[in-house]
């Protein structure tokens, strides 16, 4: 792992059974960077997103994580208590479904307060403050704050799940297709959204998506997948301007269904 990487792979592999999730992925992520991972339904994004939020447990292979105090681990060696710490508070994750990356049956302003509480705000009236003015900040208007998840639309569902994420200034967030599902206009509104807000906090992110142009807008690196494994991986542009590998190509010239 180099001196500045933040997030670091090595050789992950993932067997479901028999069934190849994903092998040797081994890259660095820096502070501040955004990769996109991008590849065919199947090519084991999502399973890889897993093994690196600890959700899933690899086969094989590593990640270490530099934590604020320049401590870099093992996730590994983390105890479950420290690995939770971690998801409330360094780590985000905005899911594909907002339902799973929401508590459907808490209102707004609650499910953005709630993080908050997970690390350590008590004072009521600062954590109702805080999670008004993210409410905001995602475009969700002040009155809809006791309002339910439920009675969101999809796009005010996903933006309800970013702020929820982002209140706590996390080092890293996952997102897995954060868009999809979303009408074109919701999208484009959502990832312009996004891109300010990342930029603006100096988030690292890690974003799966099966849509180039997602990967065009956001991120700095691009990472191509097939079959659970790397096909090819370099800064954004490059890949999808200049492709070397074959499976690339035949992405980027849209052969191949998304
Ligand atoms: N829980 C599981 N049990 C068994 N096999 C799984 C499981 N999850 C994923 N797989 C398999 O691992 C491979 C990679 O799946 P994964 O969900 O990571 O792909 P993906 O790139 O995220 O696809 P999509 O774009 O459709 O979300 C696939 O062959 C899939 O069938
Ligand atoms: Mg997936």
């Amino acid at each position: 792992m180099s001196d500045q990487s933040l997030l670091s792979a090595r050789h992950l592999r993932k067997m479901y059974g028999a069934r190849l999730g994903c092998t040797d992925v081994s890259f660095d992520l820096h502070e501040g960077e955004v990769l996109a991972v991008v590849g065919e339904s199947g090519s084991g994004k999502s399973t890889l997103l897993s093994l690196l939020s600890t959700e899933l447990e690899p086969t094989a292979g590593s990640v270490h994580y530099r934590f604020r105090t320049g401590e870099t681990r093992d996730l590994a060696s983390l105890s479950e208590a420290e690995r939770r710490f971690l998801l409330r508070t360094d780590w985000g994750f905005v899911r594909q479904d907002a339902r799973e990356g929401l508590r459907m049956g808490v209102s707004a302003g609650g499910n953005v307060g709630e993080r908050l509480m997970a690390v350590g705000e008590r004072h009521y009236g600062q954590i109702r403050g805080k999670a008004i003015d993210w409410l905001t900040r995602v475009e969700i208007e002040e009155a809809r704050v006791d309002d339910m998840p439920g009675s969101f639309s999809g796009g005010m569902r996903q933006r309800l799940q970013i702020a929820r994420n982002l209140v706590t200034h996390p080092r890293i967030v996952f997102m897995d297709e954060p868009t999809s599902g979303l009408d074109v206009s919701v999208q484009a509104r959502l990832l312009d959204l996004i891109r300010g807000l990342v930029s603006d906090l100096g988030l690292a992110v890690i974003i799966v998506t099966h849509d180039l142009a997602v990967a065009r807008l956001l991120s700095h690196r691009t990472m191509v997948m097939r079959g659970g494994r790397v096909v090819e991986t370099g800064l954004t542009d490059q890949v999808l301007d200049d492709p070397q590998d074959a499976y690339t190509q035949l992405l980027v010239s849209s052969v191949l269904p998304a």
